[in-house]
């Protein structure tokens, strides 16, 4: 969690900096800083709040202008409350550090560095290992065994940028377990969490790996391991344009990112399918591995483990394999069952939550295949994986994932229909028929649903004022539930809840009352009229009922106050185009409350903390 960046070049540091900053929120926004050098030394500034208040506390301090070297972060607070002493940058007048991550052995180093005589001011870890680089520093009078010093003394996840008092003209970069890039531009370089945050200024960037450090001038950049050891990493170029990472015209990221589900469909299945069968070949996915799988695991955080459970009913329909779903938190105490012939799916957005890659590490060293699906090019999970399958979906900047969630699940159905052939379980000619309808259908099945949001707009506005709120749903209907509730929860603050519409009358509905409106999934024709029966159950008891189903569906209009419908559709890839409708809901409603939508309390989009 946390955005990092730091610049060094020609222009003006603050700008460059904020700028960067701005692009990093959706890692956390309860506060920022920023440190450059000025007059002679580094001056700090910080504030609670978003980055939009930082902005507004440097302009009045003159916006450093003139400095050409700084670090900027944007927080979300794990050590100490979100407030102006705990926002980074952290250190003293010799040394002042930003940091992303966990120093987990804070408590010990915290005390060692009292008896040395250092102060505390804030209740922040990253304090501590400002104080424990600077201890070092003071003993070697040299900045990287100074933080070489540090790496090997800390326990826990980091990304940290460094200035040195003593070097006004370099900025120090270490990384562990957290993301770390160094952007090359021409005369200018910069550190961020992620190529997002220099996009405007240059596509060319260094990974820096666990355990290394980087030594950064306007002019060049000097990678090497704990032991000082140059390494020489090879040069990336991002693909995304700053187009694709602005908004383009839309209110919010989020709507934008609905918006361009059905070209992230296209591009990726499109480099997937060969002869309009499915083909992995590009992944070197080998077919022994999907044929001889004895059972598939997802194991993923949030919303991607929501594709996940679309993942499992997809591949136990279709292929008759076993598959678990597994919160990738929860993964460890489960005591994982895992051999080699099991196949472990870690899909993720960002390709960095902490819990997802404890998770691929933990199946990983159980001997089981791991393979990512990540949309992230280069993340820490699709590096780490036995393989990755990119999703393409282009950046992914609302917190509320969308698109993401979209091509995750069109890639499972695919990822799906190839495992179905290789298994025997469906014959070519019904493989190639599902590879055609999810390729060439489902993206047009999407535009179509979202020419239906003035329609979901209006549902949304008569749902807008409750405080709680009931999905209920059954099969992968129930499991649209879960994603739709968090949607809502996530982005309009409503307290929602999704339940198997079956398992309602077994304790749950004594919360229904008028009080408690209900959103029904209902777009499974062969458990329509069971929903039916759950639909007729709440309303005896008050609820107001939104109904979803497909058109044509009997006697919607007469059992709910309110119905939407999904596009006719193969039935079978249902899920597409209903995770759009509640998608649109989730975010009309959270307009109609006048919510942050892009950037909901509480929250960070990549979330690299256990
Ligand atoms: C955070 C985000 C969620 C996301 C989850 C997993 O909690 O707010 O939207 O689903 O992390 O993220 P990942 O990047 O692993 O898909």
């Amino acid at each position: 969690m946390c955005g990092i960046t730091g610049y060094i070049g020609r222009n003006e540091a603050a700008e460059v900096i904020l700028e960067g900053l701005h692009a990093l929120e959706y890692r956390g926004y309860d506060s920022a800083g920023i440190a450059a050098f000025e007059n002679g030394g580094i001056s700090v500034l910080k504030s609670v709040g978003k980055v939009a208040a930082l902005e507004e506390k440097l302009a009045a301090h003159g916006n450093f202008a003139g400095a050409h070297c700084g670090i900027g972060h944007t927080r979300w607070a794990t050590h100490g409350a979100p407030s102006d002493i705990n926002s980074h940058p952290h250190g003293n007048e010799r040394i002042q550090i930003v940091h992303n991550g966990i120093i987990e052995n804070y408590a010990p180093l915290r005390a060692m560095l009292i008896e040395k005589g250092y102060d505390f001011v804030s209740e922040t870890d990253t304090e501590v290992a400002a104080k424990l680089i600077d201890l070092r520093y003071g003993e070697s009078g040299d900045p990287l065994d100074a933080l070489a010093a540090a790496m090997r003394e800390i326990v826990g996840s980091y990304a940290i940028g460094v200035l040195f008092a003593d070097y006004p003209d370099k900025l120090f970069a270490i990384k562990k377990d957290n993301p770390l890039i160094v952007g090359v531009g021409e005369g200018e370089n910069f550190i961020a969490s992620d190529i997002a945050a220099v996009l405007r200024h240059t596509k060319n960037y260094y990974q820096l790996g666990d355990l290394e450090m980087a030594v950064i001038s306007a002019s060049s950049v000097q990678i090497m391991d704990i032991d000082k050891r140059p390494l020489h990493p090879e040069l990336q170029t991002a693909t995304w344009s700053i187009e694709a990472a602005e908004r383009g015209g839309y209110p919010h990221f989020m709507i934008k990112e609905i918006n361009e589900e059905p070209s992230a469909v296209e591009k990726t299945l499109h480099p997937r399918i060969a002869g309009m069968l499915p083909d992995f070949s590009g992944e070197k996915l080998s077919d022994e591995r999907l044929r001889s799988a004895k059972s598939v695991t997802f194991v993923a955080c949030g919303t991607a483990m929501h594709a996940g459970l679309v993942g499992k009913a997809a591949i136990e329909s279709l292929c008759r394999v076993p598959v678990k779903v597994e919160i990738a938190s929860e993964f460890r105490y489960n005591n994982p069952i895992l051999t080699p012939d099991d196949l472990v799916i870690i899909i993720s957005q960002s390709g960095e939550t902490a819990d997802s890659l404890a998770a691929l590490r933990l199946a990983k060293s159980l001997g089981a295949y791991t393979l990512g699906i990540v949309n992230v090019i280069g993340s820490t999970i699709a590096r780490e994986a036995d393989n990755v399958i990119y999703t393409w979906a282009g950046p992914e900047i609302s917190v509320a994932s969308t698109k993401a969630y979209t091509v995750q699940i069109s890639l499972i159905y695919l990822l799906t229909i190839r495992m179905a052939l290789l298994r025997g379980n469906i014959s070519e000619a019904e493989a190639r028929a599902y590879t055609e309808t999810l390729y060439r259908e489902m993206p047009e099945i999407i535009r179509k649903t979202i020419a239906t949001e003035a329609d979901i707009k209006a549902a949304a506005l008569k749902f807008a004022d409750y405080e709680d709120l009931f999905f209920i749903g059954r099969g992968v209907d129930y499991y649209l539930s879960m994603e739709g509730s968090l949607k809502l929860k996530e982005i309009s603050y409503i307290h929602s809840e999704a339940y198997a519409a079956g398992e309602l009358k077994h304790g749950t509905i004594s919360l229904i009352t008028e009080q408690m409106p209900v959103v029904a999934l209902a777009t499974d024709e062969a458990l329509y009229e069971k929903m039916i029966s759950n639909i007729r159950e709440v309303k005896a008891r008050g609820a107001k009922v939104l109904l979803v189903t497909r058109e044509g569906a009997k006697d919607a209009a007469a059992e709910a106050e309110c119905v939407l419908y999904i596009p006719p559709c193969d039935p079978f890839f249902a899920a597409i185009p209903l995770a759009t409708v509640l998608q649109l809901f989730a975010y009309h409603v959270a307009a109609a409350r006048g919510c942050d939508i892009d950037k909901p309390r509480n929250l960070a989009k990549s979330v690299t903390v256990e």
